[in-house]
């Protein structure tokens, strides 16, 4: 049941400190912060390349992991919806890899894709939520996330674990391929022992991220930016927006901005920036007045450091804690999800079973 919960998808919300501990525990060692993986059916260390699919929110989480085990492990990814994979006729390496990432573990084209993979000889790791899957018996070998049963048509603890198996993925290829030296992998395992935590302090912000959905309820568009590995978390926070709320978003990465959808600017646009401050922050910042100099409303999420440049054009700021950049996807991820809800839930629509839609999508 739901609990003292007004929905599923607000108890699933609640969860995200609990899974991201749960799935974590499976994969890093929290006494020396390693991280250690079960056997794979490709071996990372000299894999040639990857092939990474999946659909909807469960294909952003893959987008997150591409950059992740790219920067990390410098194996070159390759990442495409599996309804696009699929009829594409990718030329596949010899000797390559696939990880394919699913909730249920049955959605069609996922599944397909999977197939197809296969019969073009890679050998195919999923990422399940669900052990007794299609999927995790149709792979060569499978991990799972440990996100518990998912009843909410918006996929969101699921999400969160998977960028926390993907995370630990990528600094376990790293660590097999030999780019990543032994104290930086501890540093970011350590670093991903710290995300529960967080996130719980991100659930305390649940008042500051109502009064911003109040605003963005009005809004008949809403265009959310990232940069880097937050540009997969800005489509997320769209995807989630669009299906629970039925407003149009679109996410968007940041540095794309000026390259057409600056033209959809004016001041009944809330523009939703994910900014913490690190590499990327001065670049995404700038992009961000760019926008406001066009009228537009800039609601961001980032750190301390982050709100002090923001706040001087922002219309709202809500401070993130400060985290080490690899964490910083998986925290966004919460407060769009979260404001995705509260601005369902002030628009009237069904929260956990929103028109049109089906938890897992079984037709292709
Ligand atoms: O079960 P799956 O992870 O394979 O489902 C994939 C998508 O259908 C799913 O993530 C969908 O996009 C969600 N409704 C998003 O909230």
């Amino acid at each position: 049941g739901k609990g003292n919960f007004r929905h599923f998808m607000e108890k699933e919300l609640h969860e995200h400190p609990a899974v991201l501990g749960d799935t974590l525990q499976q994969y890093l060692d929290p006494a020396t912060r390693a991280v250690a993986l079960p056997p794979l059916p490709f071996d990372p260390a000299v894999v040639p390349r990857l092939t990474m699919s999946a659909c909807g929110s469960a294909f952003l989480a893959a987008q997150v992991g591409r950059y992740w085990i790219e920067q990390l492990a410098r194996i070159p990814v390759d990442a495409d919806v599996a309804s696009e994979l699929r009829y594409r006729e990718p030329p596949l390496a010899d000797g390559g890899g696939a990880i394919l990432v699913s909730q249920s573990g049955e959605t069609a084209d996922t599944m397909a894709a999977l197939r197809l993979l296969r019969q073009g000889g890679q050998r195919v790791l999923s990422l399940v939520n669900v052990p007794e899957s299609s999927m995790a018996r149709e792979s060569d070998g499978a991990l799972l996330t440990v996100a518990g049963p998912e009843i909410g048509v918006a996929s969101t603890k699921a999400f969160t674990a998977q960028l926390a198996l993907l995370a630990c993925l990528a600094i376990g290829f790293g660590r097999a391929r030999g780019t990543l030296d032994e104290a930086t992998a501890r540093l970011l395992g350590s670093t991903l022992t710290e995300v529960p935590g967080h996130a719980a302090q991100i659930l305390e912000k649940d008042e500051e991220i109502r009064a911003m959905a109040a605003e963005v309820a009005k809004a008949r568009d809403v265009l959310f930016l990232g940069r880097g590995a937050l540009m997969p978390i800005a489509m997320e926070g769209a995807l989630k927006l669009k299906e629970l709320s039925y407003i149009h978003a679109e996410g968007y990465a940041a540095g794309e901005m000026k390259h057409g959808p600056i033209a959809l600017i004016d001041s009944a646009v809330p523009v939703i920036a994910l900014c913490p401050s690190g590499p990327l922050f001065e670049k995404t910042a700038s992009n961000l007045q760019e926008a406001a100099a066009r009228g537009g409303r800039i609601m961001a999420f980032t750190d301390a450091v982050g709100a002090r440049s923001l706040r001087g054009f922002s219309e709202r700021v809500i401070e993130l804690p400060t985290v080490h950049p690899f964490a910083a996807p998986i925290l966004h991820a919460i407060p769009v999800q979260v404001l995705a809800y509260h601005v369902a839930v002030l628009k009237g629509t069904d929260v956990d079973q929103p028109r049109n839609l089906a938890k897992s999508v079984t037709v292709e």
